[in-house]
């Protein structure tokens, strides 16, 4: 068995529940509703948190009013108490236990950060050792694994393959599926977090048709993901510094970002018990859709589309016209409002890389294309409409040698730290419960069935 790393223990003692009192009795706030009928006053508490905006506490308001929130989309709803990330969408900041990304880009490294989602505090030299050895001690997969990934079409795409065989990570770890022992839940983490990029890179020498490469524990992880993805039994990957360099920070920049759709499916999904292999696979399978991870392989998509310089002006024109459904990808944000702040951390890496590498790329030169129009463009500054992280991503995973079909794949490699994260801060708050959203039903009133003879 591969050395497992306990909690630090100064770190992980708060309890929500305190949370919840000091939030509540540090504003006296409230908010009054009336109820139509009764005319009854209902005061609702108002939350704070450490940073950013206050929240109102609705959770008595169906009781007292017997009416619940409208809110598709979750727009105006804080579904949960989380001290991973903060995000102010409008400054364009984004903190991981407090800390810049850009700091944390700049002077950390992925398994570092991982450390201080996981256990909410930078790791001491000891303690970094003990995560990054435990780690690097995990990334093989059960042999038995790449049987069953054998059993794919070979033209599967490998977000398809990554869904199937994380979720079937729990029939192979039925050791680490106890979600009520402290001790199985380090220990599936760190299993998550060490073999996700083996399990990606299979995916992609499968549909290669080349042989799995064994992770290399010599190697740190983004060089080990790099050496899994492109060395080949007869020629060994030349690891460039540079380009291991940007694997890392794509790593850092994708690895949590606050109650998104993919990580509240994990919470969803975990809330009801189920273990955490499980949990992450449905957090892969919200994530490929175009709207969110998979709008880093939508970009490269549609830059393949338009094909030519001469015709960015016409797709920002599609863009704009509200009778075309068209919508550029990789440009928004439901919560920025401001230049994503992964992206211009990944703007700057972005361009380093195709220096380096000296590509010289059509579809590369459109991009900035259209990143220059689309900055000036009236409808996208109205909008707050800036480049976000897939943007530049798909660019330079592009340019790296990464098929398109794999964008999305790294972004699940990356987000399972935070995924699982946040799976672990909430099956450790002892406020939780199962996910269990209500409705506004608009069907049919009861009626009476009609037998079949009668319709
Ligand atoms: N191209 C053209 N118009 C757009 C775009 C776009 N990429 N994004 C938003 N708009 C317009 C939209 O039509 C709407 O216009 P109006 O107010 O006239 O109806 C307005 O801007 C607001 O958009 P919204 O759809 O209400 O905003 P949202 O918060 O629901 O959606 C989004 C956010 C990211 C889904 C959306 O901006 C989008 O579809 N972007 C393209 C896909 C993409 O790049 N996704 C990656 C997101 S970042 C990584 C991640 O989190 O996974």
């Amino acid at each position: 068995m591969p050395p497992v790393m306990n909690p630090p223990s100064r770190v992980g003692k708060k309890h929500w529940g305190e949370v919840l009192m000091t939030a509540s009795n540090k504003n006296q706030a409230s908010v009054t509703l009336t109820d139509n009928q009764t005319g009854k006053a209902v005061e609702l508490p108002v939350l704070s948190g450490t940073v950013g905006p206050d929240v109102v506490d609705i959770r008595t308001l169906y009781a007292h009013t017997g009416k619940f929130t409208f809110d598709p989309g979750y727009g105006a709803t804080g579904s949960c108490l989380s001290g991973l990330t903060y995000i102010d969408g409008d400054k364009g900041v984004l903190l991981h236990r407090g800390y810049p990304i850009e700091q944390l880009a700049a002077q950390s490294d992925f398994l570092e950060l991982a450390f201080v989602l996981l256990y909410g505090e930078l790791p001491n030299t000891e303690e970094k050792a003990g995560f990054v050895n435990a780690i690097t001690r995990h990334t093989m997969v059960h042999e038995q694994l790449s049987i069953f990934l054998r059993g794919f079409r070979r033209d599967a795409h490998p977000m398809a393959i990554l869904c199937g065989v994380t979720g079937a990570l729990s029939a192979f770890y039925h050791d680490s599926t106890d979600i009520n022992d402290p001790k199985q839940r380090i220990i599936a983490s760190h299993r998550l977090i060490a073999k996700m990029p083996t399990l990606a890179a299979m995916a992609y020498k499968y549909s290669l048709g080349q042989p799995f490469n064994y992770p290399r524990n010599d190697l740190n992880y983004a060089e080990n993901f790099l050496h899994m993805c492109f060395s080949v039994p007869a020629e060994d990957y030349v690891i460039d510094p540079v380009i291991a360099d940007a694997m890392d920070k794509i790593f850092i920049l994708h690895a949590d970002h606050e109650q998104n759709a993919s990580t509240s499916t994990v919470r969803l999904a975990g809330s009801s018990g189920a273990n955490p292999f499980a949990c992450i696979a449905a957090g892969i399978a919200s994530l490929w859709g175009p709207a969110h991870g998979g709008a880093n392989e939508a970009v490269l998509n549609m830059l393949a589309e338009i094909g030519d310089r001469s015709r960015v002006q016409e797709y920002v024109n599609k863009a704009r016209d509200k009778n075309d459904p068209f919508r550029l990808f990789g440009f928004g944000h439901r919560v920025y409002k401001n230049y994503d702040p992964r992206a211009q951390v990944l703007r700057k890496s972005c361009h380093e890389v195709l220096d380096k590498l000296g590509v010289s790329d059509p579809l590369l030169e459109l991009a900035m294309e259209l990143e220059e129009i689309a900055l000036k463009d009236s409808y996208f500054v109205e909008k707050q409409l800036y480049p976000n992280v897939d943007f530049y991503s798909g660019i330079i995973l592009k340019a790296m040698g990464f098929p398109t079909s794999m964008f999305t794949v790294l972004f699940a490699v990356a987000r399972t730290v935070g995924w699982i994260s946040q799976w672990k801060e909430m099956v450790e708050d002892p406020t939780q419960r199962i996910g269990r959203p209500r409705q506004l039903y608009t069907g049919p009133a009861q009626r009476d069935f009609v037998p079949l003879d009668k319709r």
